[in-house]
């Protein structure tokens, strides 16, 4: 059993392999965080909470007189507003008469041997032969008939424990929830960091660490998608935290709208991190029986530093959120036509693209932006899913067909959420898009956005994708969502409910996903928000994997993969060989680099094939050999980051389960003359078997190469990129074969 409940069903232990989690329901039903760390026996500690008499930190009624009990200082599970703890809260309510009150006390649990659900929403699911467990505590609101469910959910392998929050008005008059965050952690000792990843378009998930002081951090988005500018996810870890040593705990929201993601040390050097949807822009109406459902946080613990933090996120995202058909099926090696041409192309030049692709190994082609409505450029035709025959020179079954006589599978992209005002939609329905009657919307793209809070907004779409995809051979979307949200106004939740639009637009784009896949299940879907703008644990659950960036310059994408590797497997990002220069940074990288960074994530080509010399089709060749021999490596392998990026090469790691191979990548991104000698460090390896690195082909045992790593014969030049394999060898030095 990962959860223990003792004392009198009021003290709470969730073990994983390696952590505890303890909370204690005190005496005035309190619900107390007690610990939460290496693994524990899980005695009671509710006595190491300090109690003192804090002046202008005051005490409950119920304490009577004792001075030395303050909600401003425990560390607790669902932080009160309103009621003296003068801290960020995790709740807030605005009742009736106008006052602002949430103060929460225990009530009753409940244990079930599977994991939860989370109405309307992603949330981590069981498998056959491993199922997680759940502990829901029913908290009760001291004056009001407001109740909260806290869940969590234990996955004991991965080291992970979850998070969830359901309020529901169990009282007559209509409360209005204005705040409701997923989690908080309280530490009451100790000094940590904070990791968060911030960015921008085409520079996304950049870490960034600073040391948590009583001046707030905080990051998030209010853009109504979890954003390029800051990632819903984030590391709290002691200072000494490295890749391979210290305290680390991860938190990631499994959401794909506005977010916050704080954490700040209070009077007394206490620290408070929270996450969940942001509370600006954000309330909602709840009448009698009426819930809100928050959404889930994934915590993992790691005793051992980040690489191990980020490696049970990856095993946890992989096995328990991915799913559907190509969750572990081999995703197809595609050329993607969007770099290629843009927006200017025809039946023929797709044609000789998937031609010249089919020779090379390529195994599909996908047809991006353009094909659809009155559709040459930016400017027209979002939200008319009508197929430009004209343009195609015939059906999109014609052409789909084409394809796949050529062996190779066909893929489309679609913008389902967006509207052009210039358009034969935005004509017919003005009102499905979100804008504020009397003003002039702020257009992104010069497009608006669809009200995917509504219904009859919803089944058109479905209808409309439903109808191409019934009538072509497509194998695989391209769901793309290319502006942040503002001008907030719903004509089916206008009024008091006008803050709920941001979450409901949210659950909208979750329902249509979800109708998607349960209509098209063999689809494979790649996210994708002007690249990387909505890569969160949430789209994941739909689409395995997610186009990383739109910056395909291998250089800056060192940066942009090692950030999210972090929390996001290397099978979800998306990654592209183009062409040079870049079309973003003009930056001009060797053919197989590029290669070598893309093979680090779901691999494809984004050029114009007809433009490759012969000696670049041949890379292609290898490289597409290369997808094939390492991908069970890349894909399903553990991933070390061994340098971070802007050090003088960046390096990272794959090892496979049985330990018997090991592929590393080492990418030269800066160069001197008369060069100093380049020397690598090896993880993961099993320290007793003996393994032959193939670029010097010495064999020493793992303990070896893990001890004193491998120096480079040759110095690469700049941007120029090698991967190193080590196998294993078996008895009489034979090398086994990756
Ligand atoms: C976004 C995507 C690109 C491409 C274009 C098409 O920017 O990230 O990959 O699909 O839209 O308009």
């Amino acid at each position: 059993m990962a959860i223990m409940v003792e004392n009198n069903g009021r003290l709470f232990n969730l073990h994983t392999k390696d952590c505890t989690y303890q909370m204690y329901a005190d005496e005035y039903g309190v619900l107390l965080h007690t610990y939460y760390g290496k693994k524990i026996d899980g005695e009671n500690l509710a006595d190491l909470i300090f109690q003192a008499d804090v002046g202008f930190s005051g005490n409950p009624e119920e304490t009577v007189g004792n001075r030395e009990y303050s909600l401003d200082c425990l560390p607790q599970e669902l932080p009160s507003d309103g009621v003296g703890d003068y801290r960020e809260s995790c709740i807030a309510l605005l009742h009736g008469d106008g006052s602002i009150a949430a103060d929460f006390r225990f009530e009753s649990y409940k244990i079930f041997p599977s994991s939860y659900t989370v109405e309307g929403m992603p949330a981590l699911y069981d498998k056959e032969d491993e199922k997680g467990e759940t502990l829901v505590i029913t908290m009760r609101e001291k004056a009001s008939k407001v109740t909260v469910r806290l869940f969590y959910g234990v996955f004991e392998k991965e080291n992970v424990i979850t998070r969830a929050v359901r309020v529901e008005n169990r009282g007559e008059s209509e409360v209005v929830l204005t705040k409701c965050l997923s989690g908080c952690l309280d530490y009451q000792f100790g000094e940590y960091d904070l990791i968060t990843f911030a960015g921008r378009h085409a520079m996304e998930r950049i870490p960034e660490r600073n040391r948590i002081r009583r001046t707030k951090l905080e990051v998030g988005s209010l853009r109504g998608t979890s954003s390029h500018q800051y990632n819903p996810s984030m590391i709290v870890c002691t200072p000494d935290a490295t890749e391979d040593f210290g305290e680390c705990y991860g938190l990631c929201l499994v959401y794909s709208g506005n977010f916050t993601a704080c954490a700040q040390k209070d009077q007394r050097g206490q620290t408070r991190v929270l996450m969940g949807i942001h509370s600006e822009k954000f309330s909602f109406c709840l009448r009698t029986g009426e819930y809100f459902a928050a959404p889930q946080l994934i915590m993992s613990y790691s005793d051992s530093g980040l690489s191990k933090l980020s490696q049970q996120y990856h095993k946890i995202l992989r096995e328990h959120m991915c799913r559907g058909a190509y969750q572990y099926r081999k995703r197809p090696v595609l050329l993607n036509n969007w770099e290629a041409t843009y927006f200017n192309f025809n039946k023929e030049k797709l044609i000789s693209l998937a031609e010249q692709a089919a020779k090379l190994g390529i195994e599909m082609l996908v047809l991006d932006d353009g094909w659809f409505g009155k559709r040459d450029d930016d400017n027209s035709g979002l939200g008319d899913w009508h197929v430009n025959e004209k343009k195609l020179g015939g059906s999109l079954k014609e052409l789909g067909d084409r394809i796949h006589d050529l062996g190779m599978k066909f893929g489309l992209w679609f913008e389902p959420e967006m509207i052009s005002e210039d358009s034969d939609l935005y004509r017919a329905h003005p009102d499905w898009a979100l804008r504020i009657p009397g003003r002039e919307p702020n257009r992104g793209r010069n497009q608006l956005v669809l009200d995917m809070s509504r219904n009859d907004v919803r089944e058109y779409l479905f209808e409309r994708l439903a109808d191409i995809l019934e009538h072509a051979p497509i194998d695989y979307v391209k769901w793309d969502m290319n502006r942040s949200i503002c001008d907030i106004y719903s004509h089916q939740y206008a009024g008091s409910q006008n803050g709920e639009v941001y979450h409901r637009f949210v659950l909208g784009v979750y329902d249509l996903l979800e109708r998607f896949l349960q209509r098209f299940p063999d689809i494979l879907l790649e996210g994708c928000s002007g690249g990387g703008g909505r890569f969160d644990a949430a789209m994941l659950y739909y689409s395995p994997q997610i186009w990383c960036s739109d910056n395909t310059d291998a250089v800056n994408r060192l940066e942009i993969q090692y950030g999210t590797s972090f929390f996001y497997p290397v099978s979800s990002m998306g990654a592209h060989v183009s062409a040079v220069p870049n079309h973003q940074t003009g930056r001009v990288t060797p053919f197989r680099t590029r290669g070598h960074v893309a093979l680090s994530g779901s691999f494809g080509y984004e050029l114009d094939l007809n433009k490759m010399s012969e000696e670049e089709k041949a890379i292609v060749k290898e490289q597409i050999e290369d997808f094939h021999k390492y991908y069970s490596l890349t894909h399903e392998g553990t991933y070390y980051r061994l340098t971070p990026p802007g050090e003088r090469f960046c390096a990272w790691e794959f090892v496979d389960e049985e330990k018997d191979h090991a592929l590393q990548t080492l990418v030269m991104t800066s160069a001197e003359g008369n060069p100093l000698p380049v020397h690598t460090i090896v993880k993961g390896l099993s320290p007793d078997k003996y393994y032959c690195c193939s670029v010097n082909g010495q064999v020493h045992s793992g303990r070896t190469w893990m001890g004193a790593g491998l120096t480079l014969r040759m110095v690469p030049k700049e941007y120029e990129s090698i991967l190193i394999e080590w196998n294993v060898v078996e008895k009489g030095l034979g090398r086994k074969p990756i």
